[in-house]
């Protein structure tokens, strides 16, 4: 399939022709994995620990024909998670998997993931997910799970990320969707929005700001997924068919 002296493009071309949707060709070894034909509509499996706003607005999408998927399962590991309530509204399959059950990450983690298999989940979504991920969980879906962090990253990973922002004095911040490697709020980036900070915001006006953003990136993020448009090369994510490219400029403060 490969012939030596192939660029990049070629390499991805071959393998897109061979039915895959994500592609890091650079790591061969798991071109087997990634060139594992997803369906259409793309099975998600959506994990949350709490409000699931972003899992709303992925509900919305679907149900609006905005992204070709379904939601095979709502995973909580909270059994109070208000996101649980907006997945029955609709009738979604619900699961609550306490991670205070297990003695170790990786059990709860294998649990999760045969949980997210049996539900035939292609791509795993992290919507205020609270809980950080083994290696292993995570080579068990390479290049198959995603995140959204509510700042733009690399800067401000971690917790209170829209507070480290303002304790920063950054102009502008935003939201991040990427790919899930390790590392925490880490990974190839898919998409990203900004927004400004303004002098006066609070943790939660700057955090309401971003929100309305992480709604409109999130489903947008998973739709290029869902429409095969995604190539991982060298750790940076090639969009496919990326023609609109505005030139106009961001600036904060608007002087
Ligand atoms: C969002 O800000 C998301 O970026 C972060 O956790 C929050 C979850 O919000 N990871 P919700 O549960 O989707 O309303």
């Amino acid at each position: 399939m490969y012939t030596s002296g192939a660029t990049v493009e070629e390499c991805a071309r071959t393998l897109y022709q061979n039915g895959a949707r994500s592609v890091d060709v650079f790591t061969l070894a798991r071109v087997v994995d990634l060139s594992e034909r997803m369906t259409t509509p793309l099975s998600l499996g959506v994990l949350i620990s709490g409000g699931g706003t972003n899992l709303q607005a992925i509900i919305d999408a679907i149900e609006h024909e905005d992204l070709p998927a379904q939601i095979r399962v709502v995973v909580s590991n909270r059994s109070d998670a208000y996101g649980l309530v907006r997945a029955q509204r609709h009738g979604l399959s619900t699961a609550v998997l306490s991670h205070t059950g297990f003695a170790a990450r990786e059990e709860f983690d294998q649990q999760l993931s045969t949980l997210l298999r049996d539900h035939k989940v292609e791509l795993v979504i992290l919507a205020g997910f609270m809980r950080l991920l083994s290696a292993r969980f995570i080579q068990a879906f390479p290049q198959r799970i995603l995140n959204i962090h509510p700042a733009l990253l690399p800067a401000f990973p971690g917790l209170h990320a829209q507070r480290q922002a303002l304790e920063r004095g950054v102009r502008i911040s935003g939201a991040t969707v990427h790919l899930v490697d390790e590392e925490m709020d880490h990974g190839p980036i898919i998409m990203q929005a900004a927004v400004p900070v303004y002098p006066d915001d609070t943790e939660d006006s700057l955090s309401a700001r971003i929100l309305v953003q992480e709604h409109r990136i999130y489903p947008a993020a998973i739709k290029l997924f869902a429409e095969d448009r995604v190539v991982v090369q060298d750790n940076r994510v090639l969009i496919r068919a990326e023609h609109h490219r505005p030139q106009t400029a961001f600036r904060s403060p608007a002087v």
